[in-house]
C-alpha cells in the first residue's frame, strides 16, 4: 500500500470468484461507512459510467463466444480508464472513499491467471491506462468456487437482465479455479494491501471481518 497516496480520499475495493459474496459485503460496508458519516462513492467494473454499461453489455454477453483474451482484456481496461477519469479521480481528489466492485485484480485474476495471459501484460496494461493507481486495501471474498458458480448460475437465469451478461461465468470449472488461483497469488504479492476474507457464514459475521480490515485505515484518515 502506498502510504503517502497522491490524493486525500481513500480507495477501497472488493473483489472474488463469482458468487462469492462480495457484492452483498460491499453493500453492507457501504452502508456502514455512510452511517458513520463517511461521504462515500460507488464504482461498479465493467461498467459505472454510460460508456462503461455499453462495454459491459460487449463483454458479458453470451453470444460472443468467439472474443479473444486480449480483446477483453483491453475492453476492461477501456471501460476502467472511464470510471477512473469520470467517477473514481474526482471523488479521490474530493477526499471521498470510493469503494470499487472489482479493480485491476480482477483482470489479473481472471485474464492474467484464468485465460493464460499473464500478471506481466496485465500490469503493462495497468500501467498504460491508469499509471500507478491501485486501491490502498482490496477485500477478496474466498469461497468454494464450486458453492460461489451454483449461486451466480441461479442468479444469471433468475432474470432476462441478468441472463444475458452469463458469458464470464459460464466458462469451464477450471477456469474459476485458476482465477481463485490468481486471487491467492496477488495476496502472496502483496499481503499488505490485498486480504482474503473468508466468506462462509452468515452475512452479518462476514460483515465483521470485512470491518476488521478496513477499520485501521479509517483511523489513519
Ligand atoms: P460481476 O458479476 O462481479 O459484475 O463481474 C462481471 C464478470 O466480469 C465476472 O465474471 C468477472 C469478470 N471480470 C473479468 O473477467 N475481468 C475484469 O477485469 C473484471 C472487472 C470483471
Amino acid at each position: 500500500m502506498n502510504p503517502n497516496p497522491p490524493y486525500p480520499g481513500l480507495f477501497l475495493s472488493f473483489e472474488g470468484t463469482d458468487g462469492s459474496g462480495k457484492s452483498t459485503q460491499m453493500r453492507l460496508l457501504v452502508e456502514h461507512l455512510r452511517r458513520d458519516g463517511f461521504t462515500v462513492v460507488e464504482n461498479q467494473e465493467p461498467g459505472a459510467t454510460h460508456i462503461g454499461l455499453q462495454i459491459r453489455r460487449i463483454l458479458l454477453d453470451p453470444a460472443h463466444q468467439e472474443m479473444a483474451g486480449m480483446t477483453e482484456l483491453l475492453l476492461m481496461f477501456a471501460s476502467r480508464a472511464q470510471a477512473t477519469a469520470e467517477i473514481i479521480r474526482p471523488a479521490l481528489d474530493r477526499g471521498d472513499i470510493v469503494v470499487s466492485d472489482r479493480f485491476t485484480d480482477s483482470t489479473l485474476a481472471y485474464q492474467g491467471e484464468g485465460r493464460g495471459i499473464g500478471f506481466d501484460i496485465v500490469l503493462a496494461a495497468h500501467k498504460l491506462a491508469l499509471g500507478d493507481l491501485l486501491p490502498d486495501r482490496t477485500i477478496c471474498m474466498t469461497l468454494d468456487v464450486e458453492t460461489g458458480l451454483s449461486r451466480a448460475h441461479k442468479r444469471n437465469s433468475s432474470s432476462d437482465e441478468q441472463h444475458k451478461e452469463a458469458r464470464l461465468d459460464r466458462q469451464s470449472l477450471e477456469f474459476h479455479h485458476r482465477v481463485a488461483e490468481g486471487y491467492r497469488k496477488i495476496a502472496r504479492l502483496e499481503p499488505e494491501r490485498f486480504r482474503l476474507v473468508p466468506g462462509d457464514g452468515e452475512p452479518g459475521a462476514v460483515a465483521e471481518r470485512v470491518w476488521r480490515e478496513i477499520a485501521p485505515l479509517l483511523r489513519e484518515k
